[in-house]
């Protein structure tokens, strides 16, 4: 598995031969200025919630290269009337299996709405497994209880969580999320990229360690073997 950072939530992960890009939110990011999207070539566009700080790139990234979008029904629905076909409706607790792996969608403690307002469905986080990996990716959500119940049913290598607070889980109620979890790695994300998520580094990875787990923020664009 290899994963590369763009950026706030967004990350494009090679999974069992096939490329996964979630929460494409790239170019109103001036810390992802790097990027060049007109390159990215997905397989699947994994998408949490509707917000435009992980939408901002969708469209445009699904139609050049003809990715699968997988999200909730009213993601998809969204999608469907905006030209993007290859879409994939999900919701809650449902599972799916495409051909390089399967996903489960799993309940965000967030909210969920389109740039206009309108209503986006649920928010959702995914697990991504039947490769020799299995990775947790939560989406925007605070800590919640329930997350208990994921590693009832998977034995998770590593989780993507936010740690940026305001608008999400902090550093320390990501910390304890991990512990539930049972993962000694953690990816962070939804940091710095604007003044209400601005982090101290060096403090959030040593909030981890104290637990005994390895927190990863990652460069911008440069590609890591996990
Ligand atoms: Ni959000
Ligand atoms: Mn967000």
């Amino acid at each position: 598995m290899k994963v590369n950072y763009f950026g706030h939530s967004c990350f494009l992960v090679d999974y069992n031969g096939a490329k996964l890009l979630f929460d494409p939110f790239i170019s109103p990011n001036p810390l992802a200025n790097v990027v060049n999207i007109t390159e990215l070539n997905p397989d699947y566009i994994l998408v949490s919630h509707a917000h435009e700080d992980h939408i901002a790139d969708l469209i445009t990234i699904a139609k050049q290269s003809n990715a699968k979008v997988i999200a909730v029904w009213e993601i998809h629905a969204w999608l469907q009337n905006q030209g993007v076909t290859n879409t994939h409706p999900m919701n809650t607790g449902g599972i799916w299996k495409f051909e390089h792996f399967s996903v489960q969608l799993i309940q965000a403690v967030h909210s969920s709405s389109f740039p206009d307002g309108t209503y986006g469905g649920n928010p959702v986080g995914f697990v991504v497994f039947g490769g020799d990996k299995t990775l947790y990716y939560s989406g925007d959500t605070a800590l919640f209880w329930d997350m208990k119940l994921i590693p009832m049913r998977y034995s998770l290598d590593v989780a993507f969580l936010p740690i940026g607070s305001n608008f999400t889980m902090d550093m320390h109620d990501a910390a304890i999320a991990a512990e539930w979890l049972g993962v000694n790695k953690v990816f962070g994300m939804h940091y710095d990229t604007f003044g209400f998520i601005k982090i101290d580094h060096h403090k959030a990875k040593q909030v981890f360690e104290e637990k005994g787990i390895v927190l990863s923020l990652l460069p911008i664009n440069r590609e890591i073997e996990l």
